[in-house]
C-alpha cells in the first residue's frame, strides 16, 4: 500500500521527487484529488491510465502553478486571459490549443490539438507543482466509472497499490470537479459543468456559454461532430494484420515484428505502447505511405485503450475504394 502522509513541505519536496522519476502521486486539490504524473512524461502518462483501468484514453487535464506557466504549454486569447485574471486559481479548466513547441505528452491530449490547463486554489498543490517544476497531469484519483476521490482514504481504499504517494490534505474544499470550458473553438463551450457555474462564465464574458450537449457526463466526446476533431491519421487504417501490402507502412508490437516500419513497443510491453502510440501514428501519417496497417494488440488492461483508439481511427478514415 502506498503511503498516506500529510502535506507537509518534506512530503511535497519527496512527492515532487516522485513525479520527476516518473512515478504517479496523487494529492489534494480545492474541487477532487488528483492522480498526478509528469504531464511531458509518456509514460508517466501512459501510468495514469493503466491504474484508472480506463478502456479508453480520455484527454487529461494539466496543472501548473500559475498562468506564465499554462501560456508556455497552450496558446492563450483574450477570453482566456480575462478568465484567468479572475477565476486562477480557480476550478476553471480552459481548453487551447497545444503550442507548436508544446512539451507535453502527446498522449495527455488523447491525440487532439488542444491541451486542457488549470491553476488549482490549494496551496498544498501549488507547492507541489512547483517543486516538480513539470505541468502535472491529474484526472481525479478514482477508478473509472467510480465516485470522485473527496479524502485521502477515497483515494487509498481505490489506488493504494497503484501509487507511490498519497499527499493528505483533508476533504475537499469544493469536492465537484472543475469546469471545463472549451476555448479553441468558434464559441466558448462547457465541456464539463463543474465547481465555476455558466451563469458566472456568462456574466462575465457578457455572452451565453453553452454546456455542450456532445459530451457525456465525464465530458468524454460522443457525437460524431466532436469525434471527428479527435486525431485521426490522414491515411487509411488497417488492423489486426501481420504483414504491410505494398505501400502501406507497418505499425509493429512485440518482438516477433521485424518487417515493422515502427514498433509500439519491441518487448511487448503495453505501458511503453501506449506511450508512444500517438507519437508513432504521428510520425506514420506521411505521404510516403498509401496506409498505415496495424499489427494485433492483445485487448487486455491498457490494450484496450489503445484498441479502442485504433478502431476509431480506422472507422473514421474509411480506405477509399
Ligand atoms: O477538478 C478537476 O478538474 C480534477 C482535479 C484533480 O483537478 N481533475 C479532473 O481531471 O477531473 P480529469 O482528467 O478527470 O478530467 C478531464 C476532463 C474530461 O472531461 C476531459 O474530457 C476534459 O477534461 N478534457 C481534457 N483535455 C481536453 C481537451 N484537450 N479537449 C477537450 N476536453 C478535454
Ligand atoms: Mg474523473
Amino acid at each position: 500500500m502506498a503511503r498516506v502522509v500529510p502535506i507537509t513541505p518534506a512530503n511535497v519536496a519527496e512527492g515532487a521527487r516522485a513525479l520527476r522519476a516518473g512515478q504517479l502521486v496523487a494529492f489534494p486539490t480545492e474541487t477532487v484529488y488528483g492522480l498526478g504524473a509528469d504531464a511531458c512524461d509518456d509514460r508517466a502518462v501512459a501510468a495514469i491510465f493503466a491504474a484508472k483501468d480506463r478502456p479508453h484514453f480520455n484527454p487529461l487535464i494539466v496543472h501548473v502553478p500559475d498562468r506564465a506557466t499554462a501560456e508556455r504549454l497552450v496558446v492563450f486569447n483574450d477570453l482566456a486571459r480575462r478568465l484567468t485574471d479572475r477565476l486562477w486559481p480557480g476550478a476553471l479548466t480552459l481548453v487551447l490549443p497545444r503550442r507548436p513547441d508544446c512539451p507535453l505528452s502527446l498522449l495527455v491530449s488523447a491525440g487532439l490539438e488542444t491541451a486542457a490547463v488549470r491553476v488549482p486554489a490549494h496551496e498544498g498543490a501549488l507547492a507541489l507543482l512547483r517543486a516538480a517544476d513539470t505541468p502535472v497531469a491529474a484526472p481525479s484519483a478514482n477508478l473509472s466509472g467510480t465516485l470522485s476521490p473527496t479524502t485521502a482514504a477515497h483515494v487509498a481504499s481505490a489506488l493504494g497499490d497503484r501509487v507511490a504517494m498519497i499527499l493528505d490534505g483533508g476533504p475537499c474544499a469544493i469536492g465537484l470537479e472543475s469546469t471545463v470550458l472549451d476555448l479553441s473553438g468558434r464559441a466558448p463551450a462547457i465541456l464539463r459543468p463543474g465547481g465555476v457555474t455558466a451563469e458566472v462564465l456568462t456574466a462575465m464574458l457578457g455572452t451565453e456559454v453553452a454546456v455542450s450537449t456532445e459530451a457525456d457526463s465525464d465530458g468524454a466526446p460522443r457525437s460524431p461532430g466532436m469525434l471527428a476533431s479527435h486525431y485521426a491519421p490522414r491515411l487509411p487504417v488497417r488492423l489486426g494484420t501481420r504483414s504491410a501490402e505494398p505501400g502501406e507502412a507497418l505499425l509493429g508490437f512485440g518482438p516477433d515484428a521485424d518487417d515493422a516500419t515502427l514498433n509500439l513497443s519491441a518487448s511487448g510491453d503495453l505501458l511503453e505502447a501506449a506511450a508512444n502510440l500517438f507519437a508513432c501514428l504521428h510520425k506514420l501519417d506521411d505521404s510516403r505511405y498509401q496506409a498505415i496497417a496495424v499489427m494485433p494488440i492483445p485487448d487486455e488492461g491498457l490494450g484496450r485503450a489503445i484498441n479502442d483508439r485504433l478502431r476509431r481511427a480506422a472507422a473514421e478514415k474509411p480506405p477509399s475504394p
